[in-house]
């Protein structure tokens, strides 16, 4: 690495580089090589208090600046990471096993946000209301809502970060990021450019522990933070909610998906393999809103698993830090033995191995279809965060439209059809937060990203982004009336 400073291993509380109180350590590990890259503190309850008073007191100081001058800040924090794209991305790479074209990418789309945001912090418009007597005069302003955490995943360690406190800082709140214990390296680097970048001591403060439930507790309970913004599971999800229901702290929930890929007979078959192959094993199948169920219109059936298959045999795994390289592994044991469950299942009821299906070395699996897959096995209900491809059988539209909404989640859904009535029709059905139409990556700062039903709710990124972390306050000017 060209700037060994991004190299960090404490914590970042209030403009300060620091261990655990208790002086406690955990390691971090290369899920590509199983090798420790490095050791980080194992921060408690009582030293993330200290980021949370840290922040509270930054609070009024950085509110008060001009949103040109917070806009300015995170423009350069912007330049920075823009600037250190390389040495970003291969700290990612070993610590989450994302190949390295993947990451050179997410740092570019994480940073995204930053520049977003630092041009969005100017539009933080109100409104002006025609009154209802002509003696008033109604004013709606907007203000940052105070101290914000963030509690972010290992499968995204950049751009999941950027995407909540870019809107956070951008409205003046300062914030609390709570990194993933898997891979705490690259939110420790951005920490340390967002101090080159100049943001004043205690408004950006990083977490680091092996005890997320420890540290998410505090960060739900404690009233100086007025909003969380969470993107994992949902059974965690759900955790954090009741915890914060004691001081009603707002929330953003960013949580599980079980995205449907429709592809109906009028679709171009060539550009729904493309689709499929790119949305189902980014990140290795590791990412919310990955296809977990390719749904087929019998007529096209056998033609698509053929090609799919022929398309998924030619992913190259291996050195994640290879360019070349398209498939990495899985981030631990945990996820590869789910992977093993779910074509174990899928197997015992009926389904066929077309291509994969076996552990390579380590926690790299062979990326996988199964074709005459059903919704009776457990992929069709589970999110499989695996590179496990099952395809499913349809007759008829409302058929294809029945089995995607089947699932209590609603995150990110994916169609292709070139008949541009039923593009409306199925866009307008489908229970989604989102919807691809003939595309199978639709993630970009400039659109709403987020779920329905139990995949949360809130939406991170485009111009909607910034009011999740603003309160709206009514002002009436009473009297104004001529004398
Ligand atoms: C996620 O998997 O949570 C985020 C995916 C994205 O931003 O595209």
């Amino acid at each position: 690495m060209k700037e060994t400073n991004l190299l960090k291993n404490q914590a970042y509380i209030n403009g300060i580089w620091t261990g655990a109180a208790s002086g406690k350590t955990f390691e971090v590990t290369n899920p590509a090589t199983g090798e420790v890259i490095a050791t980080v503190p194992d921060l408690d309850r009582s030293d993330v208090q200290k980021a949370i008073d840290a922040a509270s007191a930054a609070w009024p100081a950085y509110r008060d600046r001009t949103a040109k001058e917070r806009a300015a800040l995170l423009r350069r924090w912007y330049d920075l990471m823009v600037e250190h794209k390389e040495e970003l991305a291969y700290l990612m790479t070993i610590e989450s096993g994302k190949v390295m074209t993947e990451s050179l990418g997410e740092v570019q789309y994480g940073a995204s946000f930053i520049e977003w945001f630092s041009e969005e912090a100017k539009r933080a418009y109100g409104d002006v209301i025609p009154a209802h007597s002509k003696d008033r005069r109604l004013v709606v302003i907007k203000q940052s809502i105070g101290v914000v955490a963030a509690i972010t995943p290992w499968n995204f360690p950049l751009a999941m970060i950027t995407r909540k406190v870019g809107p956070a800082l951008a409205a003046g709140s300062p914030v609390v990021v709570k990194v993933p214990s898997e891979t705490p390296l690259t939110g420790l680097a951005i920490a340390y450019l967002a101090e080159q970048a100049g943001f004043p001591k205690g408004v950006y403060n990083t977490v680091t522990s092996a005890n997320s439930s420890e540290v998410g507790k505090e960060l739900c309970e404690n009233k100086k933070v007025r909003k969380l913004s969470f993107t994992g599971s949902t059974p965690v999800g759900k955790i954090l909610m009741e915890q914060s229901a004691s001081s009603l702290k707002k929330l953003s929930l960013e949580l599980g998906g079980n995205a449907p890929f429709i592809v109906f007979e009028d679709a171009d078959l060539e550009a729904a393999v493309q689709g499929a192959l790119v949305s189902k094993f980014r990140h290795n199948g590791q990412t919310c809103v990955c296809v977990n169920r390719i749904l087929v219109q019998e007529g096209v059936y056998e033609a698509f698993v053929e090609k799919f298959t022929q398309a998924v045999r030619g992913l190259k795994t291996g050195n994640v830090l290879d360019k070349e390289v398209q498939v990495g592994p899985l981030i631990h044991q945990k996820a590869l033995k789910k992977v093993q469950e779910h074509i174990q299942d899928a197997v015992q009821k009926g389904a066929t191995v077309t291509t994969g299906g076996e552990k390579i070395e380590g926690l790299f699996f062979q990326p996988t279809v199964l074709a005459n897959a059903t919704p009776a096995m457990l992929i069709a209900r589970e999110e499989v965060f695996g590179p496990v491809a099952p395809i499913f059988r349809f007759k008829t539209e409302e058929e294809a439209i029945q089995m995607a909404n089947d699932t209590e989640y609603g995150l990110a859904s994916y169609f292709y059809s070139r008949d541009v009535n039923r593009c409306w029709r199925v866009a307008e059905a489908l229970e989604y937060g989102m919807v691809g139409i003939n595309e199978g990556l639709i993630s970009t700062e400039l659109a709403p990203f987020g779920g329905i039903k139990e995949s949360g709710f809130g939406r991170e990124g485009s111009k909607y982004g910034m009011d999740y972390f603003m309160e709206i306050k009514y002002l009436c000017f009473g009297g104004v009336a001529k004398q």
